[in-house]
């Protein structure tokens, strides 16, 4: 029998002035997006921003919907548009920040488990890690360096 263990570091900014410049303009966008969301049943609204090794940013929010599984979230309403408008670019980055109607999101929150399965997939298909933010309406930064930390023990698409 063997015991594993797995571990990962991760950056906590205390503010957006620490962060590399180039990402600065990609954590705005995803900001400015959140407040596109269609949240009418949850008041959590979610932004996000995907970079492109081409230099686009492609967004998203989430969209909700009355039959509520169908709806789908931010990260993944922007990560598959970015797929389908730029099928061969590299991602290089990706922001996700939420703001609760009902309460102060003063701390960031990480993805549900179907969005990383969903950008884990993307990391895998490229080979390149793709940086992730996560931010809440105020208050730190969190920086993970590449998805596969995020997702220890995931569905492997190679299983196929
Ligand atoms: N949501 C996201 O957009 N991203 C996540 O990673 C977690 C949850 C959305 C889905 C739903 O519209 C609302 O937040 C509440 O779960």
């Amino acid at each position: 029998m063997i015991h594993k263990k797995e571990t990962f570091e991760y950056i906590v900014h205390d503010s957006i002035e620490s962060v590399s410049e180039e990402h600065k303009e990609l954590i705005a966008k995803a900001v400015e997006n959140r407040e596109q969301a269609y949240a009418p049943y949850s008041g959590f609204y979610v932004g996000s921003s995907v970079l492109l090794a081409n230099g686009e940013i492609v967004t998203g929010s989430n969209q909700e919907n009355a039959a509520y599984p169908s709806g789908l979230c931010a990260e993944r309403v922007a990560l598959f548009s970015a797929g389908a408008t730029y099928p061969n670019e590299i991602i290089k980055a990706l922001v996700v920040t939420c703001r609760n109607t009902k309460k102060l999101t003063d701390q960031p929150f990480s993805s549900c488990g179907a969005c990383r399965q969903v950008m884990l997939e993307y990391e895998l298909k490229q080979d390149e890690d793709i940086i992730v933010y996560y931010l809440g309406e105020q208050g730190p930064i969190i920086q993970v360096n590449a998805v596969k930390d995020l997702m220890p023990l995931h569905f492997p698409p190679d299983a196929l």
